[in-house]
């Protein structure tokens, strides 16, 4: 790199060069423009300002409060405090209220809905989904086909409860697993699966439908109902609605037979407050089956 002292204009652009040059290129004077300049200078100005009124440098012992001691998070707590305050009053009067009469208030509704939807998208889609529209052996909760009752006090049970869960209180009856504790023949159970199929008007085979129709009066009309249609307190799947929990095959429909299912559902009583399962319990009814 070498030095010029002599002021010269560049032949090529005729602009003045700043006399710098490297391996025979020459630097342009080009300064920066004026609105540039001042606006950078404004910049400093205007972080100077920040500094004194807003909280900037770290210190040994926390940081440099500012004249404004402005914080995010204490604002963020206040916010939440009020928007909790004004929740307050809302929450008291679900609690008082009974599950069946929440509905008829449409502020309570309102506001059971928004809380029953968070507390459900948090604890419940992983296994019934984003929309309670379920998957294998996880209801659909927003159709009209309910295991353990569809009224809104139904469901708040099932919810506190569980089902085949660790509480003492929970729903807890199980088909038996008819094929593994050999309580019937691999004929047997392909019998009574054909008569299971015939219910939903799918069968082929008359005559496996007639003594699978012998075998389930003995041994599943107690929990299914002697029309197949399911009993409630027994949490029993209606067979004849075409909606299957395990699946609509036949495969499926044997190998419930076989094993039994024993589908389990958590408790969720002293897990989530009283106030938030009602919501909930409302939530879950509305969404479309509610009974
Ligand atoms: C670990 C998976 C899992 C989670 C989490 C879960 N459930 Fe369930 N739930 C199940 C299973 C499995 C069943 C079916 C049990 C059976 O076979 O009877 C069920 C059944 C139900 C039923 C009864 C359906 C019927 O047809 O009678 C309701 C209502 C229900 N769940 C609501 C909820 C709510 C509300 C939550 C969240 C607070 C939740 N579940 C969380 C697995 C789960
Ligand atoms: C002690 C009561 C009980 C008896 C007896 C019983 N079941 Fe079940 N069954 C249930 C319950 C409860 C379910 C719900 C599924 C679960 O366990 O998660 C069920 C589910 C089923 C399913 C699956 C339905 C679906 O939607 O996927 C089939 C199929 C079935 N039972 C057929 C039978 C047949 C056939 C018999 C007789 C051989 C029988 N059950 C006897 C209680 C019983």
């Amino acid at each position: 790199m070498s030095e010029k002292k002599n002021r010269e204009i560049d032949a090529f652009t005729g602009v003045e060069t700043t006399g710098h040059e490297w391996d025979g290129i020459k630097e342009l004077n080009k300064p920066l423009p004026r609105w540039w300049i001042w606006t950078f200078y404004a910049c400093i100005v205007w972080s100077i300002g920040y500094w004194v009124v807003y909280p900037a440098w770290p210190t040994p012992d926390g940081y440099t409060k500012g004249l404004w001691n402005y914080s995010q998070r204490a604002v963020v707590t206040a916010e939440g405090e009020a928007a909790r305050a004004a929740q307050g009053a809302l929450r008291k009067q679900i609690e008082a209220t009974p599950l069946g009469d929440i509905r008829k208030n449409q502020d309570l509704l309102r506001f059971a809905m928004a809380a029953g939807n968070a507390a459900f998208q948090t604890n419940c889609s992983a296994c019934h989904g984003r929309g309670g529209q379920g998957f294998t052996g996880y209801p659909n909760l927003n159709d009209d086909d309910w295991l353990w009752g569809g009224s809104v006090e139904e469901i708040q049970k099932t919810i506190l409860y569980g089902v085949r869960s660790e509480h003492k209180d929970t729903r807890s009856s199980a088909m038996p697993r008819y094929g593994l504790d050999k309580i019937l023949t691999d004929s047997n159970i392909d019998d009574v699966s054909e008569y299971v199929l015939s219910l939903s008007k799918r069968s082929t085979d008359p005559k496996a439908v007639e003594s699978g129709a012998k075998i389930f009066g003995e041994q599943c009309a107690s929990c299914h109902g002697a029309d197949g249609k399911g009993i409630v307190e027994q949490g029993s799947a209606n067979l004849t609605d075409g909606i299957w929990l395990y699946g609509s095959s036949k495969t499926a429909i044997m190998e419930s037979i076989r094993n039994g299912r024993g589908g389990q559902m958590p408790y969720w009583t002293g897990r989530i407050d009283p106030m938030t399962i009602k919501a909930l319990a409302v939530y879950v009814h509305s969404l479309g089956g509610g009974k």
